[in-house]
């Protein structure tokens, strides 16, 4: 039974093939001491606890975009999150539609973007990697203007794919290779290997098409501000920029018209020396001035997490890692589940501190 993230976790351990596991747990580093100054970083802040306030009518709603969404976190974007369960994307969907969240449609989604954004009735952004010399890229960007999508993401923090040494060490690639030790790994694993085979492996769905190549761990670092500037140019929709954790960035990203920012360190997968991402976020929040939309991941595994995330600065958060997990313990009911806790953990943690509304007025 779930009753928290790291329950979700602990359940998708079990069952997840090793490689799978911990591609999607990894994070950069061989000591992965970025993931875990992330944890200390959340710890090490307190919540104030308020008494007396009439806190009986609580309302978890966030305004994105000129939206008010139903809950005060969305789904941030995955690659192959098929590799959780068969239909994981679409699941994503389906709540994103349900919740009215973003759902972050990643480049390399199992599905394609077209079929997201529909299964999540308009409630999906596209998140953009530019790769190679860009030439892909602005293609994936006509695309997505032509699926519908009004808001896009750029994920600037991944120069060059992080060396992660726990799912390197498992030889995962995509798509697979199959060898002695990933036949191990899989047959012992039935329950997830028997369905992904019945569903058909897992892909990069976007890249299906005539005309269309990607290759994941390609270079991606010819991107500079001018690519930002021509992507401002094509793009007349909202504009993200995620992977965000320096100051200096985040004031000329403002200066450059995009229109909201994404605190992130990518779930500690890309610099393990990265700062921990919610101790960069008031120091955004103060180059960016107090009305800018700055959206926070990375590392949330609470509702208090995610209420420390709104007291830092944040005007909306997204979750990673937990959702693929609660899909991989439980299927869509696991994740319908851990959705609700982390809610209604959301929810408990505002009556504890004196608040109704995020963020917490403290
Ligand atoms: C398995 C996996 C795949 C990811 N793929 C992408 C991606 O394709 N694009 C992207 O911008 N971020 C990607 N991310 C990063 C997430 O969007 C997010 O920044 C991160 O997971 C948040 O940290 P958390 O998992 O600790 O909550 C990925 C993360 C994981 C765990």
């Amino acid at each position: 039974m779930i009753h928290s993230s790291a329950d979700a976790r602990r359940l998708a351990k079990r069952r997840l093939p090793w490689m799978v596991f911990d591609y999607i747990d990894g994070a950069a580093g061989a000591d992965e001491a970025g993931a875990a100054r992330n944890r200390a970083a959340f710890d090490a802040l307190t919540l104030r606890p308020r008494i007396l306030r009439d806190v009986s009518e609580r309302d978890l709603s966030a305004e994105v975009f000129g939206k008010r969404t139903k809950a005060p976190f969305g789904i941030s974007p995955m690659g192959m999150c098929n590799l959780s369960g068969p239909g994981a994307d679409r699941m994503l969907a389906r709540l994103a539609a349900r919740e009215e969240v973003p759902l972050g449609v990643s480049t390399v989604a199992s599905t394609p973007l077209e079929d997201l954004i529909e299964e999540a009735q308009g409630n999906a952004w596209f998140q953009l990697y530019f790769t190679g010399d860009g030439s892909e890229t602005f293609k994936l960007v006509e695309r997505a203007k032509a699926a519908g999508y009004e808001t896009l993401v750029l994920t600037v923090d991944v120069p060059e794919v992080g060396r992660r040494p726990r799912e390197l060490r498992h030889g995962f690639t995509m798509p697979f290779r199959i060898g002695p030790r990933q036949f191990l790994d899989f047959a012992l694993h039935p329950r997830w290997s028997i369905s992904s085979l019945l569903a058909g492996k897992p892909d990069m769905a976007n890249f299906q098409m005539d005309g269309f190549a990607f290759d994941r761990t390609a270079s991606r670092a010819k991107a500079d501000w001018s690519t930002l500037a021509r992507l401002r140019e094509a793009w007349p929709g909202n504009l993200v920029v995620k992977g965000v954790l320096d100051a200096e960035d985040a004031g000329r990203l403002k200066a450059e018209g995009v229109d909201a920012i994404q605190v992130s360190s990518h779930g500690a997968r890309q610099l393990e020396s990265a700062p921990a991402p919610i101790r960069v976020l008031p120091d955004i929040r103060q180059a960016v001035g107090a009305d800018f939309p700055l959206f926070y991941d990375t590392g949330l595994r609470s509702g208090e997490d995610v209420v420390k995330a709104y007291s830092q600065g944040a005007t909306f958060t997204f979750l990673g890692r937990v959702l693929q997990f609660a899909i991989a313990a439980g299927g869509e009911d696991g994740l319908d589940r851990l959705w609700s806790i982390l809610k209604s953990e959301t929810s408990i943690t505002l009556a504890q501190i004196g608040a109704t509304a995020l963020p917490p007025e403290v």
